[in-house]
C-alpha cells in the first residue's frame, strides 16, 4: 500500500497570508505488465484481468502547492507533456477533485505540477501515476487523515491501474485490475523501453480484443510467477505475456516488426506494456539491455528509447 507520511504543516499554516507555503514532492513510477491475461467484457464495460504488475524506475513527479484560493490549477511539463489537457478530464485534476469532494472541509486550493518522464498514452499506466501521486502529494499538502486503505478506495474510483502505482513493486492484479496482492520476487530485472511516435487507446485496443474474439482466459501463468520468485531472467523472458498484445498489433501493424527487432538485437524477452504502444525487453544484464537500447534507437518506427529496471517502490514523498 502506499505510505501516508505525516505532515507537518497545519492546513492554518497552509494558508495563512504572507506565509511561505510549503510544497510537497511525490515521485511515481511507470508500470510495465508482466501478464496482462484478459477474460470476458463485463456488464460494467471492463474485463476482467488477471495481470503481474511491474514497477520500473521510469518515473512521474508531482508537486503540490497549497494555495489560499480554492480551486484545482494543473500544469504539466516534461515527455508529452504540450498534448495533456490540464482542465477536469486529465486524472490527476480528477483526484485533486476526489479528495475535496470526500473531506469537504478542506481549507483553499492546490496548484498541481506534473513533471513527466512517462510517456503518454503509451500503455505504461503514465496518468494513473500521475493520479496516485496527486492522491498522496494532496493528502499530504492538505493535512488530510487518510490511511493508506483510503487511498487504496479512491485510487480504485480513478482507474483500474491507479491502486498499483500507490503500490509499486510486484503485484498480481485481478477484478479490473484494482484487486492487488503483494507478490515476493527475486532480482532487479533491466528493462529497455521503445517508445513510439503516437499514442494508442485503452478502449480501442480492448475494443478490437472483443472484436478478433480472442479466448479469453485470466490465469496468469504458473511459471512467471515461478520465474519471479526464484529471480530466473530467462524464464521470465520466455513466460512473459500480454493477450492484448495481438489486438494492437492490428491497430498498429508496425509495433510486430520492433518486438521483433529487439528480440533479433539480443534481448531474450519483449513484450507490448499494457496496452501500448510502447515495447519492453528483458535484458540480462545492464550492458546487453545497453546494446538493445542502441540497435533499438536506430530503428524509424521508434520515437525514443529509455532504459529501466523493476521492480521499484510506488508512489513516495521526496524530501
Ligand atoms: O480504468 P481505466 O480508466 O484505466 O480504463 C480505461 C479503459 O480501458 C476502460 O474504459 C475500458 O474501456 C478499458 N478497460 C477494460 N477492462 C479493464 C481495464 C480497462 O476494458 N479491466
Amino acid at each position: 500500500m502506499g505510505p501516508h507520511q505525516p505532515s507537518t504543516t497545519s492546513p492554518e499554516a497552509a494558508i495563512r497570508p504572507g506565509k511561505v507555503l510549503p510544497r510537497v514532492r511525490v515521485q511515481v513510477p511507470a508500470k510495465i505488465n508482466l501478464a496482462l491475461c484478459v477474460g470476458g467484457l463485463q456488464p460494467d464495460g471492463y474485463h476482467r484481468l488477471g495481470t503481474v504488475f511491474h514497477a520500473v524506475s521510469l518515473f512521474d513527479e508531482v508537486i503540490a502547492r497549497p494555495v489560499a484560493t480554492p480551486g484545482i490549477v494543473l500544469t504539466a511539463r516534461g515527455e508529452g507533456a504540450e498534448a495533456l489537457p490540464v482542465d477536469a478530464s486529465n486524472l490527476a485534476h480528477r483526484a485533486a477533485q476526489l479528495l475535496l469532494d470526500r473531506f469537504p472541509e478542506t481549507e483553499g486550493g492546490i496548484e498541481l505540477e506534473l513533471r513527466k518522464q512517462i510517456p503518454v498514452a503509451g500503455g505504461m499506466a503514465g496518468g494513473s501515476a500521475d493520479a496516485a501521486a496527486t492522491l498522496l502529494a494532496c493528502s499530504i499538502a492538505w493535512d488530510l487523515d487518510t490511511t493508506p486503505a483510503e487511498l487504496h478506495e479512491l485510487a480504485s474510483e480513478l482507474g483500474s491501474d491507479v491502486p498499483f502505482a500507490l503500490h509499486g513493486g510486484n503485484a498480481l492484479g485481478a477484478g479490473r485490475g484494482t484487486e492487488l496482492m503483494p507478490l515476493l520476487s527475486r532480482g532487479n530485472y533491466h528493462w529497455v523501453l521503445a517508445l513510439s511516435h503516437a499514442g494508442l487507446s485503452t478502449p480501442a485496443v480492448f475494443a478490437r480484443f472483443d472484436e478478433r474474439g480472442d479466448q479469453p482466459d485470466t490465469q496468469v501463468p504458473q511459471g512467471l510467477l515461478n520465474a519471479l520468485a526464484v529471480g530466473d531472467v530467462r524464464a521470465l523472458a520466455g513466460q512473459l505475456r500480454n493477450d492484448l498484445q495481438p489486438a494492437a498489433i492490428d491497430l498498429r501493424p508496425e509495433l510486430g516488426e520492433v518486438l521483433e527487432y529487439g528480440l533479433r538485437a539480443g534481448a531474450p524477452g519483449s513484450i507490448l506494456s499494457g496496452s501500448g504502444p510502447t515495447c519492453a525487453f528483458l535484458a540480462e544484464s545492464e550492458e546487453q539491455a545497453m546494446d538493445v537500447a542502441s540497435a533499438l534507437s536506430s530503428h524509424p518506427q521508434v520515437r525514443a528509447v529509455r532504459r529501466a529496471s523493476g521492480p521499484v517502490p510506488g508512489a513516495r514523498q521526496m524530501v
